[in-house]
């Protein structure tokens, strides 16, 4: 199949609803990252999506509605604080979990008596919805494992080939995924962290819980079973081996040095322009490849990069990477979620050297 790559106009965006209506996949932009996008009701649809990012079935797809459409199709209930949420950060990048109604098919829900819904607020997404006024199922448009797409390039090279079309919004503003809340329960709780920080979750709703599975590390490696089914996979990895470091640049240098002794290898660094300078500092003369995530002290510089340079590592032919640990707090908290899963937990913090 050729995979066409258009910029978003009326043209495209006809083309886009066409496919649609059709049972084919799109893939489009969204404020977060580029979602691969079926009608929620076209059961061939649904099926192709699964297909072309080879997602295991058992988990569950998002369901993008734009502003005005009737949601009563697709949850049974909108309870007091999913209401106030609504309204707050929709559209935007906050996904609500609530109890589904019988239209919506077990296809789209992995089986679950429940559906997350989303508003986007990415101009194109709101326009092909919009336009179409049909719910759209649309996960990351990666292939599943890889770190999730930001640009229709990364799109293009995971799905070229399998998809019949790509609209090219540019870059996302935000970077990571969605944050994902379970109302189902009478306290809101966060299931996957994101841009919409828990911080500004209870100020819109007071009490918040995080499921325990994402607090325990990222998630993997662990006993506890995410309520996300998708936060169980390994995901967003790169080929190099990846280790997330809170320790000293000069610890960092004497790591690297250790390792070249030992065997010859191409490494890397990972993280903040000011954390890369002081490593390469403590390092000179010795020269490793830095992927620059920008200055440590915009967070939302940091996400707007993380997929992007994770796939740079693979880029530059990285073998074994060293990345900053951030701060695990408000935007750092949804960061640090992604990062170790892309570092498959691995990390060198206050004491051992792994
Ligand atoms: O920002 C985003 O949310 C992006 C853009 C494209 O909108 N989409 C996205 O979709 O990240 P995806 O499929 O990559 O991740 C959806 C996550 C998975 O972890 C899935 O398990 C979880 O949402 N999920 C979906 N339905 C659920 C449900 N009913 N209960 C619990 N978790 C659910
Ligand atoms: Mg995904």
């Amino acid at each position: 199949m050729k995979t066409e790559l258009l910029a978003v106009d009326d043209f495209s965006l006809k083309k886009a609803e066409a496919l649609l209506r059709s049972g084919q996949v799109v893939a489009f932009p969204t404020e977060t990252v580029y979602g691969l996008g079926a009608w929620a009701f076209s059961v061939e649809g649904i099926d192709r999506v699964y297909e072309a990012k080879g997602r295991p079935s058992d988990n569950p797809l998002i369901v993008h509605v734009a502003p005005g459409m009737d949601l009563s199709k697709i949850v049974t209930e909108i309870p007091e604080k999913g209401r106030i949420l609504m309204e707050r950060y929709w559209p935007g990048p906050l996904t609500l979990i609530l109890p589904k109604t019988e239209h919506v098919p077990l296809r789209v829900t992995g089986g679950l008596s429940t559906v997350a819904v989303r508003m986007p607020s990415h101009p194109a997404a709101m326009k092909l919805i919009g336009r179409t006024g049909l719910p759209i199922v649309a996960p990351s448009a990666n292939t599943s494992g890889r770190p999730s797409p930001t640009s229709a390039q990364h799109v293009l090279e995971d799905l070229q080939g399998k998809i019949p079309l790509i609209l090219d919004g540019g870059d996302c503003q935000v970077g990571l995924e969605s944050t994902i809340v379970d109302l189902t329960e009478k306290i809101p709780m966060i299931l996957r962290p994101g841009a919409i920080t828990l911080a500004m979750l209870e100020e819109a709703v007071g009490e918040v819980d995080v499921d325990p599975a994402v607090r325990a590390a990222a998630g993997l490696n662990s006993d506890l079973v995410p309520k996300a089914p998708g936060m169980k996979y390994r995901h967003y990895a790169p080929k190099g081996y990846l280790i997330l470091t809170d320790r000293e640049p000069e610890q960092v240098a004497d790591f690297i040095r250790q390792d070249l002794a030992e065997k010859e290898q191409k490494i890397g660094l990972i993280g903040s322009d000011e954390w890369i300078r002081k490593v390469e500092n403590a390092l000179d003369p010795v020269r490793v490849t830095a992927v620059s995530l920008g200055t440590g002290s915009a967070m939302d510089e940091i996400a707007r990069k993380l997929f992007d340079g994770l796939r740079k590592t693979d880029e530059e032919g990285l073998e074994r990477i060293y990345g900053e640990a951030f701060q695990r707090k408000d935007l750092g908290e949804a960061i640090m979620n992604r990062f170790l899963k892309a570092a498959s937990e691995r990390r060198i913090s206050e004491q051992t050297k792994q």
